[in-house]
């Protein structure tokens, strides 16, 4: 049986390899047509097993071998946030490139931002395999990492060769994690923000893992509090011009009154924090799953997280009356999605399963669908847009 599934199992990586040289030359022709890698090309490399799939991403976008976008960010994508210009509005959400390996050839497919991590700061392997499981009917992806990451040092080189060396430009966030062997949470964050912000465009905290064992317990009042008040402490600390914005990432799995918590203390001036990541993946399982792997343990992302999604946008953009920056995520596939974030109260927005069922194309898509929605709508630019469902 072992050798039958062995077989198998090389016999697939074979048709990938086989097809792969195929697909490179249909791809040079095809380039970046939208249904060719919807269609083709990832059913393809969803041959692989998830995690294999993944890993061939990233090591594809390190070497630049990904076709680089020919779409050019008009005017009406630019927006200013965080005192930065950001080229256009879809960024790569964490978890892609954990160990900032993909930065330039996520640069080429069009991210107008790339957030690396989490970040640990010791390496830590995360979770035992298999541990990404998709959901293909449901276009959605469950994970369960449980951040494994080359850690802080390592990944403080590669930012640094980028800034220094090959000079990238792109706009960096760096979200941190904590080692799942520490038990001092806040202690790990203050490591990474004094370690990792001077290279960092922003800096994003983390509170809410399913998987990581006592983090769900930050969301706490009174630890979020003190979470926020060193960290900030700490990003104060760092000299000038090297003091990125501070981010806190909310889970989907807040109650009404939680909510209402967090507003509350990011907006009071000592725990006020810049920005707001809404939101990661959710460890609830909505009855209209169709995949057998519904029943896998860790953080559902995708079509499934849309709406709530974009709900959670739309009240913390309400409870913290417009003046915290969001990030929106969860389930972002069209430029419609991208749209329905922003008049939510999004800023900016970022993506990651979407990649994985439609490939790089999938951000050029967005793009050209969100300047139409915008143009069709009376909106100059973005920023005419944020929170316009709301207010
Ligand atoms: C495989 C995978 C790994 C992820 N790893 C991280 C992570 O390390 N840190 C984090 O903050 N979010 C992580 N996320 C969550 C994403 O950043 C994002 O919040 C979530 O997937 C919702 O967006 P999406 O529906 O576009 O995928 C991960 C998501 C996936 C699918
Ligand atoms: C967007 O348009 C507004 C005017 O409505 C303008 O003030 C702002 O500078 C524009 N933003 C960018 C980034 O061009
Ligand atoms: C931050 O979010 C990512 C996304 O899932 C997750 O892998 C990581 O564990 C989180 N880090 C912390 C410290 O919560
Ligand atoms: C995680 O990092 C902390 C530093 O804050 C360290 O004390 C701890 O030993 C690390 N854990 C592992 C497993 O490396
Ligand atoms: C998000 O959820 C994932 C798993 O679902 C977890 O690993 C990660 O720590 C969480 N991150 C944040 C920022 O809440």
């Amino acid at each position: 049986m072992r050798n039958l599934s062995l077989k198998r199992k090389l016999r697939s990586l074979y048709i990938v390899t086989a097809s792969g040289l195929g697909a490179y030359v249909a791809i040079s022709l095809y380039k970046n047509n939208e249904k060719f890698y919807r269609n083709v090309v990832m059913p393809l490399v969803h041959l692989l097993e998830p995690e294999q799939a993944h890993r061939l991403g990233v090591i594809v976008s390190k070497y630049r071998l990904v076709p680089s976008t020919n779409y050019k960010d008009p005017e009406s994508l630019k927006i200013t946030l965080f005192n930065k210009v950001f080229p256009n509005p879809i960024g790569i959400a964490a978890g892609f490139d954990k160990h900032a390996e993909a930065v330039m050839g996520l640069k080429d497919i069009g991210f107008g931002f790339i957030e690396i991590g989490s970040v640990t700061p010791q390496p830590q392997p995360g979770n035992n395999k298999p541990r990404v499981f998709r959901l293909s009917e449901d276009l959605a992806v469950i994970n369960r990492y449980g951040f494994n990451s080359d850690g802080h040092e390592t990944v403080l080189h590669r930012l640094i060769n980028l800034r220094q060396t090959k000079k990238c430009d792109t706009i960096l966030g760096v979200n941190l994690g904590k080692n799942k062997t520490s038990d001092d949470a806040i202690n790990d964050y203050v490591i990474g923000i004094k370690k990792l912000g001077p290279v960092a465009d922003y800096l994003v905290i983390n509170v809410s893992s399913p998987n990581t064992p006592g983090l769900r317990t930050m969301q706490d009042k009174n630890v979020l509090k003190n979470l926020l008040k060193s960290a900030k402490e700490a990003r104060d600390s760092l000299p000038e011009g090297a003091r990125p914005p501070l981010l806190l990432k909310l889970a989907p799995d807040l109650s009404y009154s939680e909510l209402k918590d967090i507003a509350n203390v990011v907006r009071q001036k000592d725990t006020k924090i810049d920005g707001l990541i809404i939101c990661n993946t959710t460890v609830e399982r909505p009855q209209f799953l169709h995949n057998d792997r519904k029943g896998e343990t860790g953080g559902l992302s995708g079509k499934p997280l849309r709406e709530a999604s974009t709900k959670l946008i739309a009240e913390m953009y309400k409870l913290t009356r417009g003046e915290i920056p969001i990030i929106g995520v969860g389930g972002v596939f069209t430029g419609r999605d991208a749209y329905e974030k922003i008049k939510a109260g999004a800023s900016v927005v970022q993506l990651y399963t979407s990649l994985v069922y439609e490939g790089p194309p999938v951000v050029a898509k967005i793009k050209r669908e969100l300047v139409e929605l915008l143009a069709d709508d009376g909106f100059k630019n973005v920023s005419e847009a944020v929170g316009c469902s709301v207010k």
